[in-house]
C-alpha cells in the first residue's frame, strides 16, 4: 500500500479496512454467488415508474435541480409512512438525510466528544463502527446473543457502575448482523434505562418496514420521542442509489443538526427528494412495498428451505421476521474465515464470517455466518447454500 508523504490525522492509524471494502474486490467476479453484502434486489427497483416521475419533475420544476431546503411535502409523506409503524409524529420532527449512514454520522457528531464513552453490542453494524473511529471513544461492550439480542443486564451493570454513555446505538428490527427483532419487554426496559440514566438512544431502522410475519412491535421511538433518535432510510424499501433517508428528532435539535449537515453535504440531492415525493404522490409506494415484502419473504423461505436441506442437525438458525439476513451458527469448532477463503477459491460463494462484526478484537461468532437472502433468486440461493455445505465438508 502506498505511504503518505505527509502526516495524516492520528485516528487513521487505527483505521482498518472494513469488511465491506475487503469483500468488494472478491465480489466483482460475475460468476460469484454472493450472500455477503446487504444488497436489496435490483430486480425490484421501480425503475420504469421512476423514469416517468423524473421526466414529469424535470419538465415541470427546474428548481428540482437547484440547491433547496428540505422538501416539506416529502416530510409529510414520511409522517404518513411512520403512522404505518404505529408512530404519530409531525413534519417539524422529520430531518431529511443522505441515507441512514449520514443520519447516524450526524447524530454521532452531535453527541460524542473525542474520547467520549459509548456502550455498544458486541455485534454491531460495521458502518456504524466506522463512524466512531475518528472519535477514538472508550467503548464498553455488552454481549449479543443470536437468540434474544443484547444482554440488557450487562448494560444495567455498566450504567450502575457510573458510566454515562454519549448514546446507545441499536437496530431493533431485523438486526444487522444477528437478524432478530428485540422483544417488547427489552424495548420498554431500554427506554426506561435511557430515561433513568439520561442517555439518548440512536435507533437505526433500515429494516423495520421489511417485515414478513405478523406480531411486529412499534419502533423504540414510539415509546419515547425525547430520548430516542430514529434513523430511517429509503435505501432498502426503494433503492440505495437514491441516497435518501430521514431522522426523527426533537425539534430543538434541528438547527444544530442542520449546521452539521450543511458542513457535510449542503443538502440531500434535491432531484432525488422530488423523485421520492412524486413517487409517493402517484400512490405507487404501498403496492411496491407489499410486492417487495412478498418477494423477499419467498427468498427468505428459500434460504430457510435450503438450510433445512443442507444443515439440519448440523447448524442453528432462526427464520428472521424482518430485514435482509439470516444468521447461521455452526458448531463452535468451525472457523468461518477459513471456510470463506476456501469457498471463494473453490466454489465462488461469498458470505460474511460472524466475528467480523465484533466491536472488540475477540473471535466470538467465528463459527457463524451472516447470509443475505434478498440479492439472489431462489434457485441461486439453493445452489449457493449447497456449495457452502460442500465446502464445509471439504474443510473439516
Ligand atoms: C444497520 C444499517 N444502518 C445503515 C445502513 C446504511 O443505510 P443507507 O443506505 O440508508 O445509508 C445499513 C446498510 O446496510 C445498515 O444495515
Amino acid at each position: 500500500m502506498q505511504q503518505s508523504k505527509f502526516k495524516l490525522a492520528d485516528w487513521t492509524a487505527r483505521n482498518k479496512s472494513s469488511v465491506m471494502e475487503r469483500m468488494l474486490t472478491a465480489l466483482s467476479d460475475p460468476d460469484l454467488i454472493s450472500f455477503a453484502l446487504g444488497l436489496p434486489a435490483s430486480d425490484f427497483f421501480p425503475s420504469e415508474e421512476f423514469a416517468r416521475c423524473f421526466s414529469r419533475i424535470l419538465l415541470k420544476n427546474k428548481r428540482s435541480l437547484q440547491y433547496q431546503p428540505p422538501l416539506k411535502s416529502l416530510k409529510s409523506h414520511i409522517v404518513n409512512l411512520m403512522k404505518t409503524r404505529g408512530l404519530e409524529t409531525s413534519e417539524e420532527n422529520i430531518f431529511l438525510t443522505t441515507g441512514a449512514q449520514q443520519g447516524a454520522n450526524l447524530l454521532v457528531h452531535l453527541l460524542l466528544d473525542f474520547n467520549g464513552d459509548v456502550i455498544l453490542e458486541e455485534k454491531t453494524y460495521t458502518g456504524f463502527q466506522q463512524v466512531l473511529k475518528p472519535f477514538a471513544p472508550r467503548i464498553f461492550v455488552i454481549p449479543s446473543s443470536s437468540k434474544d439480542g443484547f444482554d440488557i443486564d450487562a448494560l444495567v451493570k455498566i450504567l450502575e457502575s457510573g458510566v454515562r454513555p454519549s448514546f446507545f446505538y441499536t437496530v431493533c428490527d431485523g438486526h444487522n448482523p444477528l437478524s432478530l427483532n428485540l422483544s417488547i419487554a427489552k424495548r420498554q426496559k431500554l427506554v426506561e434505562l435511557a430515561r433513568t440514566f439520561k442517555f439518548p438512544i440512536i435507533e437505526d431502522d433500515p429494516y423495520g418496514f421489511l417485515s414478513y410475519d405478523e406480531n411486529q412491535f412499534p419502533p423504540l421511538i414510539a415509546f419515547d420521542s425525547e430520548f430516542v433518535f430514529y434513523v430511517g432510510t429509503f435505501s432498502k424499501i426503494l433503492a440505495p442509489g437514491l441516497r435518501t433517508g430521514w431522522m426523527i428528532i426533537p425539534e430543538y435539535l434541528t438547527a444544530q443538526l442542520g449546521s452539521l449537515k450543511e458542513a457535510s453535504d449542503i443538502n440531500t440531492g434535491t432531484l432525488n427528494q422530488h423523485l421520492i415525493n412524486e413517487y409517493f404522490d402517484s400512490e405507487n409506494f404501498d403496492l411496491h412495498l407489499a410486492k417487495l415484502k412478498e418477494e423477499y419473504k419467498k427468498r427468505r423461505n428459500s434460504l430457510n428451505d435450503a438450510l433445512n436441506q443442507n444443515f439440519i442437525n448440523r447448524a442453528q438458525w432462526q427464520n428472521p421476521s424482518n430485514g435482509l439476513f439470516t444468521w447461521l451458527e455452526l458448531p463452535p469448532e468451525f472457523d468461518t474465515e477459513k471456510i470463506l477463503e476456501h469457498s471463494l477459491k473453490t466454489r465462488k460463494v461469498a458470505f460474511i464470517p460472524g466475528h467480523l462484526f465484533n466491536v472488540s478484537d475477540s473471535r466470538i461468532g467465528s463459527n457463524c455466518l451472516r447470509l443475505n437472502f434478498t440479492n439472489n433468486c431462489p434457485d441461486t440461493i439453493f445452489e449457493g447454500i449447497h456449495k457452502i455445505a460442500k465446502v464445509i465438508e471439504e474443510v473439516v
